[in-house]
């Protein structure tokens, strides 16, 4: 069967993503920062395997990228972020946050596509999938604000462009993708998309990709975004 790995898959979208794809029969590479405590995870049934990873830790990343060495991973979803709802917003703006986040959305993702490379290059559907956002969106900004959030989103996009060009002659397929509004954490119980749909809906996204998917934007149904 294939093989995936998701970073922050103890909650939210990481968390409906390992369970959908343990139930097709996947064997999951569940990451976390914190697997004592991730007890909704370790209740996922099948071939799931449980890692300690914090994306801010290039140690971490090295020592599980180790441990998997030789073993394929077909599908590679750098699913783990954050967001801020508040000093993000001109005069009211937090600086450390902004590099904290940086680190975890971009540098983060970055590092974890360096080091699994080999294992997506050894796999048969060689597919790198990142969670970026509409926020992201430079044509999209039609509001402003979220400065944080958006400019480390947007700075995700080109990170996925310039990985889409740099591996195509090892013809793996990184695409960014916007997971709808959805119901977690993040999302906020506002969200009108519920998990379980936006996950099915990247499940089927993630069956239809094919390379001239590489380098692309796509909303969660599969629509082509604007930068
Ligand atoms: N939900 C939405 O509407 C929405 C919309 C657009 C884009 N997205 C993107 O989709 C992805 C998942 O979002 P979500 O809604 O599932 O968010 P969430 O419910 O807040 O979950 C975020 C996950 O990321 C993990 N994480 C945070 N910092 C980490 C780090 N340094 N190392 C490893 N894991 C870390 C969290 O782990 P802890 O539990 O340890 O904090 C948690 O598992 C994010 O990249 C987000 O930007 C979401």
């Amino acid at each position: 069967m294939p093989s995936i790995l998701i970073t922050g898959a103890n909650r939210g979208i990481g968390l409906e993503l390992a369970t959908q794809y343990s139930a097709q029969g996947w064997r999951v590479h569940a990451t976390c920062r914190e697997p004592m405590f991730a007890d909704a995870l370790k209740a996922v049934t099948g071939d799931v395997k449980l890692h300690r990873l914090d994306i801010e830790m290039p140690i971490q990343i090295h020592e599980l990228a180790k441990g998997l060495a030789g073993e394929p991973i077909d599908l590679l979803i750098n699913n783990a972020g954050i967001t801020a709802n508040t000093k993000t917003s001109l005069g009211d703006m937090d600086y450390a946050l902004w590099e904290h986040m940086l680190r975890v959305n971009v540098m983060g993702p970055m590092r974890v596509a360096e080091a699994f490379l080999p294992n997506v290059a050894a796999s048969q559907r060689r597919i790198m999938l990142f969670l970026s956002s509409r926020a992201g969106s430079i044509s999209d900004n039609l509001s402003g604000g979220r400065y944080l959030y958006r400019s480390s989103k947007a700075a995700l996009n080109m990170v996925v462009k310039s990985l889409a060009i740099d591996l195509i002659p090892k013809r793996i397929i990184c695409t960014a993708v916007h997971p709808g509004w959805a119901r977690t954490d993040m999302g906020t119980a506002a969200a009108p998309i519920a998990v379980e749909a936006s996950v099915s809906a990247l499940r089927q996204l993630v069956d239809r990709l094919e390379p001239h998917h590489n380098g692309r934007f796509l909303n969660y149904d599969g629509q082509e975004l604007r930068w």
